[in-house]
């Protein structure tokens, strides 16, 4: 890993991957190029094409920012594409000028006040000043062993004046081509991170988040790929950005074929008011590179958060078996239930309780309690401590649901507080499953509902807490901030979920927290440095998982992706699948439980302790392994993935729909050594066998059962190997 600067150009490198900048003749930025590693001494203008067109303007004799490639694209000065950067003077003025001023190039990577990655290896600082006193400070990172750029921008007002900053972007590359596709993880409550490729044209494509949390709906991350690129094959670039609220992902494709990458926090609704002497930070952005596919690109991610973003304490930490009280009860439970749920989870292998919504305020269905953070003795008459102790006494582990940035109207909070909400106070606020949102712009709100958790946690300690988020924020208006920073509200908000879940997670550093937004909707990146997992989707159906957690895989490790086995007919879409296959798909994620355990058959029990115990055996391969999709459920009926670590690999095969004397499937395995051989079961192949070749799977239905293999529709088949 390198960071050079010679002629103007500065060079970052390993043995994979170069990211180059260049100092144009008037100062700027230019970006030059990022992708496969370049050799060699390097001259700028053999990056600039610097052809004279029509309509266009000049800063200088020959340099038009509109027809450079840049680095950090101001607006107001010859570039009329989207900008990463726009300021409001107090004259009223947009037009700012951003000129190389010094940079410095320094091992490790210095902390932000934000969630982050940490134990870079080395950083380039470059320092930018406009003449009206304001510095631009770009940093890039880079991590040992990995093809990956950090970045992130500080701006600093040194004028005398305050500034309005209406964009300030954590990330702008241009590249040389548009012939690339624009990849992105989208969908919605119980379907989040499904795969959607679009061409680029000239024009814009992006997706983002207006709701005041990155989303369900479009997750803070997109690669760029080429039209032939899959898994194994082709160029790709990814992009995520580490930050939990509005955030903005683009391509813009202009008229020459050139194609400006960006992402940051959303432009729209933001507006933040810089003071003589204020700095404002940017999140940071991750940008990686690949020429061997997708696959390639998600182990960066994947290797990037496993080591420089999730806390050290949880990186290779053995993830506990849980069981969650969620679909099992709902809101109707009390101390005898949950104990009999436990004590019958505990008897089966299963090691840690959660117990979910409802045993706070007066909470007994979704209208009342939120903001009451005090036990329901009515419900629980011991308090959860009683709870808790007896799980506890049996040798199981204790978590507990919060929710902890929202209200319902009927609460002693609200009685006390009615201004704590979020809301404009002479307009209606439109409640989202019967409950508000809190501002947690507030320093004194984030301190109330500390305050209240802290006098239960001290009071009842929990190994576990997850931590939900219900709604989005609408009516976006806070009765402390004065006018002219009403833009500033979704950031801070986000600041003020930052800082709880740093107090929090500071306080009780033994504690494993999840993130949850109505399943799967604020998982990114920055809610991993705090919680090292998080839940997935509330749809555990195991078919529509396959997609989920496919399209999950694409940037987050297998560790962090909660994944529970519930009951049949699911209570998302009231499919009916085998147990088994219920297991096969939540083996690769956390592993757990959600459904009543009491209800089960023998048979079932006696299934769930094999799978616990096979899940236990095994966990530290499939959360600390490298993880390879092997056949994608978006492009067929048959899918597969699989992990490896050292001598060790399990993989998985799934058919969703079952066919009539079908030909043999082939199963070809990735990431093994060629000669090698591997033991399976009482057979043993050679891994440039099982790569190339495959396993070769009998199917159900020729006439001739296979023995021990589900038929019908839903299977699964689950291979586990030993390098001999
Ligand atoms: C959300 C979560 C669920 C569950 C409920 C409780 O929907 O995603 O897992 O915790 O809230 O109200």
């Amino acid at each position: 890993m390198h960071a050079e600067f010679n002629q103007n150009i500065f060079h970052l490198y390993n043995d994979k991957i170069s990211y180059m900048i260049g100092i144009l003749s008037n100062g700027h930025l230019g970006h030059l190029y990022f992708g496969k590693r370049l050799y060699g001494e390097f001259d700028l203008q053999a990056f600039r094409v610097n052809q004279d067109r029509p309509l266009t303007a000049y800063v200088e004799k020959d340099l038009s920012l509109g027809l450079e490639r840049l680095e950090y694209p101001n607006y107001g000065t010859t570039d009329f594409r989207e900008p990463a950067i726009d300021l409001i003077f107090e004259s009223g003025s947009h037009i700012v000028d951003f000129k190389y001023k010094s940079h410095r190039i320094y091992r490790g990577k210095d902390p932000i006040a934000l969630p982050q990655t940490f134990d870079a290896e080395l950083t380039l600082e470059i320092k930018l000043e406009d003449k009206k006193g304001l510095e631009l400070l770009l940093s890039y990172s880079m991590f040992k062993g990995l093809d990956v750029i950090s970045k992130h921008v500080k701006l600093t007002n040194h004028s005398d004046e305050s500034i309005r900053i209406n964009r300030l972007l954590s990330t702008s590359i241009d590249l040389p081509d548009g012939d690339l596709e624009f990849m992105q993880f989208s969908g919605d409550w119980a379907r989040e991170r499904h795969i959607y490729k679009t061409p680029l044209n000239p024009g814009i494509h992006s997706v983002y988040s207006k709701r005041g949390a990155s989303s369900a709906h479009h997750n803070p991350s997109a690669f760029l790929v080429r039209p032939e690129t899959r898994e194994f094959s082709g160029e790709a670039i990814g992009m995520a950005l580490i930050y939990s609220g509005n955030f903005l992902a683009q391509a813009e494709v202009d008229a020459n074929d050139i194609l400006r990458f960006q992402c940051g926090i959303h432009p729209d609704y933001f507006q933040w008011t810089l003071d003589s002497g204020q700095s404002f930070q940017t999140p940071e952005a991750i940008l990686t590179y690949s020429s061997e596919g997708l696959n390639y690109l998600s182990h960066q991610f994947h290797n990037l958060f496993n080591k420089h973003l999730i806390n050290k304490k949880w990186q290779n930490s053995q993830k506990p078996v849980l069981i969650n009280n969620w679909e099992a009860t709902y809101f109707d439970f009390d101390e005898e239930k949950l104990v009999t749920l436990a004590s019958e989870a505990y008897k089966l292998g299963i090691e840690l309780f959660v117990l979910d919504d409802g045993w706070f305020g007066l909470r007994n269905d979704d209208t009342t309690g939120l903001g009451d953070w005090f036990v329901n003795r009515e419900k629980l008459k011991n308090g959860i401590k009683g709870v808790r102790d007896q799980i506890k006494d049996m040798g199981m582990k204790f978590g507990i649901w919060i929710e902890p940035e929202m209200a319902n109207l009927e609460t002693k909070l609200l009685s006390e507080h009615p201004d704590f909400l979020i809301g404009d106070p002479t307009r209606d606020r439109s409640p989202g499953r019967n409950q508000y949102v809190l501002d947690y712009s507030r320093q004194e709100v984030v301190d109330h509902i500390y305050n209240q958790l802290i006098l239960v946690l001290d009071d009842c300690p929990v190994d576990y807490i997850k931590w939900d988020m219900n709604r989005n924020i609408t009516e976006a208006y806070s009765v402390c901030l004065e006018n002219n920073r009403q833009g500033e509200l979704f950031h801070r908000y986000i600041l003020g979920v930052y800082d709880l879940y740093e107090r929090l997670t500071s306080r009780y550093q033994d504690t494993l927290f999840e993130s949850c937004a109505s399943g799967g909707g604020r998982f990114d990146p920055a809610l991993l440095y705090y919680a090292p997992q998080a839940w997935t989707s509330d749809n555990t159906d195991a078919v529509e998982r396959l997609k989920i957690q496919y399209g999950t895989s694409m940037i987050y490790p297998l560790q962090t992706m909660g994944s529970h086995v519930s009951e049949v007919p699911n209570h998302q879409n009231r499919r009916q699948t085998s147990l088994e296959m219920r297991t096969h798909v939540a083996y690769f994620g956390t592993f757990g439980y959600e459904l009543d355990i009491t209800k089960l058959s023998e048979d079932e029990k006696n299934q769930i302790k094999a799978h616990t115990a096979f899940f236990k055996k095994h966990r530290t391969l499939i959360h600390q392994g490298d993880f390879y999709r092997l056949m994608s459920p978006f492009d067929g009926n048959d899918s597969g993935w699989m992990v490896v670590k050292d001598d060790q690999v399990l993989a998985c095969w799934y058919r969703v729909l079952s066919q009539s004397n079908p030909g043999p499937s082939r199963f070809k395995l990735k990431g093994l050594k060629e000669a090698s051989k591997y033991k399976m079961n009482d057979k043993v192949f050679t891994g440039s066998y099982l790569m190339n070749h495959g396993i070769l799977l009998k199917q159900a239905f020729t006439g001739i059962e296979y023995s021990g293999d589900p038929s019908g529709d839903f299977q699964s088949r689950l291979f586990y190997l030993e390098e001999v």
